[in-house]
């Protein structure tokens, strides 16, 4: 634990601003909106006539019919492109060959250095050519698995690009991806598997992280023994290490494409035909499939990548996205806003600080890399691990950074101003969801003056407001929610197999409005403050969790009776876990160490290595109301540090404050 402040907490304080850099500007010939005046003429005419400037946007991307009407809007349900047919993967490779530039670079892959390859680096290089050819052999041996258009697919896989291949086929014959970031565990496999009833996955034999194997397809093993209706498992050889094989059930890769034809014609999907699901937390129970439909996302991500980062193919730009696919931001800005974009995408396989912590500035000067877009848990490591790592390698290539995930604070933000943009880099902090599909509130380069830790003004289309719960707009920086008064082509069409859930949880808090989840504030030039989640996720250094499902995870340790878990400042992470514990009578002589460790493992095992509390506090009883339930907002105040300033008086049990404080960590 440490005692650094909430980055939170030195956001309220801030308000240097920073012009767009001279430098950016000079490079950057093309400049898609280059001024404020032009920020608000565009963001106006999205809000006065949202449907023609999203059909305008629309127009930009290939249809094979047209839309007949551009927006229809039932709150909480929409439909984008009404009538239009299209294909993702058409507009992400196919589009691109037709018109000549097959031989561009679409993907450029980096494995994990010395571990993947003993020789140094293993790059690929993937033309737009050679992507389709791989995309149509891969949807052509997905089809001979009998898989077809409406299913769903799994991809639990490693960075490696036949992971983006794998999404990109399942687009182009219609069936829908369910991607399963590969640090989770069986048991999430296990849920999300069966919320999708996919019957086919798609893995890698292992996947390479600092220089040892995940061992993907084991886990895939063991969740298949509680997925009776998996039929087909499709593994990547990846790394070499020994798998068991299920005959029948198994199959290689490599001996699945063989002989496959290069040509599979792209299904000419509805505008609102499913695209993907992807598992994010929720507040509550399970993790809650996200549903993203074809044309609206489509156009979305594609529109917010080219505004927020300002590509456009004929400036030299390489685009290097540092998330795992596993998240939305991968989804998004790794694949599929990117590749229409016609600027190559970077993926990197492995961890930052293996084999050296200089890993993407070794990859930003070998591959000239223009945009980098990380999280700012990932540059408080980098800030941590000192600035030799940046300063020895040339970073001139470099034009845009972005962050994501969390807010970001000054101390950080200036680092990465400095220190890896030399101070001629627009720095876009980009707010948005899983849900949302693409940024929702975010400077554009060349063109917003941003202030460090506010991610400024709404994206075109986005009617952001601070509101209270009768979804009155709130004065200027008072606190209050997040709510999206429009739709907007990228929006979630709701939660699989769970429109309950999906009503509660976004549209009933604030009725005709999307309820983003997130407090916020605006200040007097109209700027956003994200102030942190209002409900019971937690986003741990830019990766959310509910806290129900890691304390569903601890009470499951035959050692627990009953856990509450809480997040707590943390140097790196923005936040950590805490997670205060009661242990069943047979615990009295047990070893805590030992027990903590124990602990810790199990969660990593039922749900990943990322949820592993960052302390663990033994305690005989939890704070409770009267009515029994968990105070959560006191065991954030103890879990902090804190003085507990709130009101007490219901707590069951006084003197368990008391003992809360000392219990060991
Ligand atoms: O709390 C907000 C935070 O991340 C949440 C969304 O998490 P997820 O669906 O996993 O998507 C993360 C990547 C898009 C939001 O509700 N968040 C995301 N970006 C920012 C942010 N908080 C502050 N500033 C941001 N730029």
């Amino acid at each position: 634990m440490t005692s650094a402040p909430s980055p939170i907490e030195n956001l309220l304080t801030e308000n240097r601003t920073f012009d767009p850099p001279e430098q950016f500007l000079e490079r950057n010939p093309v400049i898609h909106c280059a001024d404020m005046e032009t920020y608000k003429a565009l963001y106006e005419r999205s809000m006065n006539d949202p449907e023609g400037f999203w059909a305008e946007q629309a127009s930009k991307s290939h249809w094979f019919e047209p839309w007949t009407k551009v927006l229809e809007w039932n709150c909480p349900d929409a439909k984008w492109f009404v009538g239009g047919k299209t294909n993702m993967c058409f507009n992400c490779v196919d589009r691109q060959v037709e018109d000549g530039l097959g031989d561009q670079y679409a993907i450029l892959w980096e494995g994990e250095p010395e571990t993947g390859s003993p020789e140094g680096h293993e790059v690929r290089r993937i033309t737009y050519g050679a992507l389709k050819r791989d995309v149509s052999r891969f949807a052509n041996a997905l089809k001979s698995l009998g898989v077809k258009r409406g299913d769903v697919v799994t991809l639990y896989m490693g960075m490696v690009p036949e992971l983006a291949i794998a999404m990109l086929a399942c687009a182009r014959i219609g069936a829908a991806h369910s991607v399963i970031f590969g640090g989770f565990a069986a048991s999430a496999i296990v849920d999300r598997v069966q919320d999708a009833q996919s019957k086919v996955i798609v893995t890698c034999d292992g996947a390479w992280r600092r220089g040892s194997v995940v061992p993907l397809k084991a886990n895939v093993d063991e969740a298949c023994t509680r997925l009776p209706g998996v039929e087909h498992v499709v593994v990547l050889k990846r790394c070499g290490n020994d798998v068991q094989w299920s005959e029948g059930r198994d199959q290689w890769w490599h001996t699945l494409i063989h002989g496959q034809s290069d040509d599979c014609a792209c299904e000419h999907m509805d505008s609102e035909d499913l695209l993907f699901l992807l598992y994010t937390s929720g507040s509550t129970g399970k993790p809650k499939g996200i549903r993203h439909t074809t044309g609206g996302y489509m156009v979305y991500t594609a529109t917010t990548a080219r505004y927020t980062f300002n590509l456009e193919p004929g400036q030299r730009q390489i685009f290097f996205c540092t998330a795992d696919i596993g998240w939305i931001t991968g989804h998004s800005y790794t694949v599929y806003g990117i590749l229409p974009n016609r600027v190559p995408t970077v993926m990197y396989e492995g961890a930052p600080a293996w084999p050296a912590e200089d890993r993407f500035w070794d990859m930003v000067e070998r591959h000239r890399v223009t945009h980098f877009y990380t999280a700012p848990t990932a540059v408080r490591a980098f800030m941590k691990w000192g600035e030799e790592y940046p300063r020895s390698h040339d970073l001139r290539s470099l034009q845009v950074l972005g962050t994501v995930g969390e807010p970001i604070n000054p101390e950080a933000w200036i680092w990465y101003h400095e220190t890896i943009g030399n101070e001629c880099c627009p720095i876009v902090d980009t707010m948005w969801q899983t849900e949302t599909g693409g940024h929702i509130i975010t400077p554009l380069p060349g063109c917003t003056p941003t202030v460090p830790g506010s991610c400024t003004l709404p994206f075109f289309g986005i009617d952001a407001a601070v509101v209270n719960e009768q979804g009155e707009e709130l004065p200027a920086n008072a606190g209050g929610l997040l709510v999206i008064r429009k739709p907007w082509p990228g929006m979630l069409r709701g939660i699989h197999n769970d429109r309950e859930r999906y009503i509660d949880t976004y549209w009933s808090k604030v009725p005709g409005m999307y309820l983003a989840g997130d407090g916020a504030r605006r200040d007097e030039r109209g700027y956003f403050w994200i102030m942190g989640r209002i409900d019971d996720v937690i986003n741990i250094g830019g990766h959310r969790l509910g806290t129900m499902e890691v304390e569903s995870a601890l009470v499951s340790h035959d050692a627990v009776v009953e856990a509450a878990v809480v997040g707590m400042p943390h140097e790196i992470k923005g936040t950590g876990l805490a997670a205060f514990v009661t242990l069943g009578p047979d615990c009295g002589d047990a070893n805590h160490d030992e027990l903590r460790e124990s602990l810790r493992d199990h969660v990593a095992k039922e749900i990943g290595a990322i949820a592993k509390p960052d302390m663990i506090r033994f305690t005989n009883a939890l704070p409770k109301t009267r009515s029994g339930k968990i105070m959560r907002r006191l065991l954030r105040d103890i879990a902090a540090g804190k003085e507990v300033t709130q009101d007490t008086t219901t707590l069951e049990d006084f003197s368990l404050l008391a003992k809360l404080r000392e219990s060991d960590e």
